[in-house]
């Protein structure tokens, strides 16, 4: 049942614009959103600016990727009917908000944020040494703000992000709030999302080139598993197996019945199944999956206009909100729009 406006939280949350997603997003992310919406009135965007923040030096994919996001937020089930799915470069107030609020965040704050440190490690192929990246999460904070959202559905790696976005709205508050707060300190919801394995056994990730895509065709799934890695022990095919160190076993355990796992567990076990047949189970509930995601895809492949019409309208809709939250931004900051006599006239008058 659908709450009423007026009792449903705010949530908000951002994807980046990768390209088409794998089931590792999905089941990361989407499924949970998906399966928020009834419940919760929700702003999901595609934060393209984000994007830039460290594939700066070339910006040609963006748009042709943010629409591919679009097309399997629509796919998987997001629903435009129930929730705004926007563009975050087509919302201005998120940069203006980023501004101010780049003004109160100590620099110190920035620098401790754990996947700062991380991505200037690990990531050697780019410079991320610039002021847009440290600054990452402050547009994330505001991204978050600017619609004053209750909830933040995230993964683990995203929870201090939304934990400085609190200090930042506390940090607002009490300099520019008086006695009541300008912005709510969000919730973080935090996605307890099962290890997805991908085919070779790691973490599915584009950057390793192992994923599922969300779009694979039947026959492309059913190859990808057939070459999917098994439980090193399970060397002939009457070597028992255990599903509980198989990536093949974990993809059961996310996706398959109660029924199938008992048979993979039974027929692993014993050696009574060889794992062709395991895996054509484990290909079976992906396509079931996928079948009415890429049935609901087909109309928007064949004319992504109407995912664009779709985005352009969330966008409208979350400028609206956004404007709100600015002009009360600006009047607590005693910024406003509105003329005002200069102190000196008002005495004179
Ligand atoms: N930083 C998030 C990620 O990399 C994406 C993101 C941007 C986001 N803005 C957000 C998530 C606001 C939640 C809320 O996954
Ligand atoms: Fe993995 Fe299935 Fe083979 Fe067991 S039977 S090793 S669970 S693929």
């Amino acid at each position: 049942m659908t709450a009423s406006p007026k009792t449903r939280k705010r949530v908000l949350s951002g994807m980046r614009p990768t390209g088409k997603l794998h089931l590792g997003n999905y089941v990361g992310a989407l499924q949970n959103w998906v399966g928020m919406q009834d419940q919760y009135e929700c702003y999901f965007c595609v934060v393209d600016w984000h994007a830039l923040t460290t594939d700066y030096a070339d910006t040609s994919r963006v748009k042709e990727n943010s629409l591919e996001v679009a097309f399997d937020w629509l796919a998987a089930g997001l629903d435009p009917e129930k929730s705004v799915l926007f563009l975050q470069s087509h919302v201005p107030a998120h940069a203006e908000l980023h501004l101010l609020l780049s003004m109160i965040t100590p620099l110190g704050w920035l620098e401790r944020v754990p996947t700062y440190k991380e991505q200037r490690e690990n990531i050697k192929d780019k410079d991320l040494g610039t002021y847009g990246f440290l600054g990452y999460p402050v547009l994330q904070a505001a991204d978050i703000l600017v619609y004053k959202a209750d909830c933040v559905p995230v993964g683990e790696d995203q929870v201090a992000h939304v934990e400085l976005t609190r200090e930042i709205a506390r940090r607002f508050n009490s300099f520019y709030g008086g006695t009541n707060a300008v912005f709510p300190e969000p919730q973080t919801l935090v996605t307890l999302a099962a290890k997805l394995p991908g085919t070779d056994g790691r973490k599915m990730s584009k950057s390793y080139g192992n994923t599922i895509m969300l779009a694979d065709p039947e026959p492309v799934v059913r190859q990808k598993l057939k070459t999917m890695v098994t439980d090193p022990a399970r060397v002939r095919r009457s070597d028992p197996g255990n599903p509980d160190v198989c990536p093949v076993g974990d993809l059961h355990k996310i996706f398959s019945s109660k029924e199938t796992m008992a048979k993979v567990y039974e027929g692993c076990r014993s050696a009574g199944i060889g794992c062709i047949e395991c895996k054509s189970w484990a290909a079976d509930a992906l396509v079931q999956l996928l079948n009415p995601m890429q049935e609901r895809r087909k109309k928007f492949e064949e004319n992504p206009r109407l995912a664009w019409d779709i985005l352009e309208a969330g966008s409208e809709r979350a400028r609206q909100v956004t404007g709100e939250t600015m002009k009360r931004v600006r009047d607590a900051m005693g910024m406003s729009l509105e003329y005002e006599a200069p102190a000196q006239a008002k005495v004179k008058v």
